[in-house]
């Protein structure tokens, strides 16, 4: 399913929406609520508006578990870190005890960190692949999601639960979820934002033909839903299931 909310706000709160709804559906069916969290700027305003009310008291975050999709190799406290962003927007700001956080741990180097978050990952699942309840994702002007970057090795991967790969441009290696784990989640949550994503929307949405990274997402059970602003779903032609406009989808 694909959403247009008018703009990026309404596009977060659509989404904050749709994780409340996800957090109450999860926590009544199991009793908890694993959440995949994405970086990148569009979640950003997702995380700074559940520290806020409503969400902040409405949500269950004391059963919420958060796990990350992808993580850029750099120290902790770097302002480009992953799960220094979630941390500073979200965690910090409610009360979670140590062991409903799982970032990488992108202080080890690459190849050691990417074993031991597939080994955190083993403990906390078991050995069946993981099944988040929630998958935040976003796409990057090439395709990419995660980082999962056009070209990568890291494509390929069918087996493992946890890849490094890197983008030519970055002095820096990232660890990435690779795609039969992301294409596990219950609910897919792709967020997309702003007119420089038209293109890469329209193409991947409406050309069954372009092999983009992001395209190897495909919910092995759950639910796909693309939350597009109106910028970023500019150049599609097709139907769209629900103009939102400041409804939510
Ligand atoms: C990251 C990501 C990456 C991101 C896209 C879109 O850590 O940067 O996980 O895949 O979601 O690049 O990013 P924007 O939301 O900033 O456009």
């Amino acid at each position: 399913m694909i959403c247009v909310a008018s703009d990026a706000e309404a596009l977060a709160a659509a989404a904050a929406e749709r994780f409340a709804a996800e957090a109450g559906r999860a926590t009544a069916a199991r009793g908890r609520f694993l959440v995949l969290l994405a970086g990148g700027e569009t979640p950003r305003r997702l995380y700074r508006l559940l520290a806020e009310e409503p969400w902040r008291s409405s949500i269950p975050w004391h059963r919420t578990f958060f796990f990350w999709g992808d993580e850029r190799c750099v120290p902790p406290e770097d302002p480009r870190s992953n799960r220094r962003m979630v941390t500073d927007t979200l965690l910090d700001r409610l009360t979670l005890s140590p062991d409903q956080r799982y970032p990488i741990p992108c202080d080890l180097p690459p190849q050691l960190a990417a074993e031991a978050y597939q080994d955190e990952l083993l403990r906390f699942f078991g050995t069946d692949p993981p099944r988040f309840d929630l998958v935040l994702l976003g796409l990057g002007e090439d395709g990419h999601t995660a980082s999962l970057f056009p070209g990568s090795d890291a494509l390929k991967e069918r087996h493992r639960w946890t890849a490094v790969t890197r983008r030519p441009e970055e002095p820096f290696d990232r660890i990435t979820l690779t795609a039969p784990v992301l294409s596990r989640g219950r609910l897919i949550m792709f967020l997309v934002s702003g007119a420089a994503k038209a293109r890469i929307v329209a193409q991947l949405l409406e050309n069954e033909g372009t092999p983009f990274p992001a395209r190897l997402i495909v919910p092995a059970e759950g639910e796909l839903l693309w939350l597009l602003d109106r910028e970023a779903a500019a150049l599609l032609k097709g139907p769209i299931a629900a103009v939102s406009g400041d409804e939510l989808c």
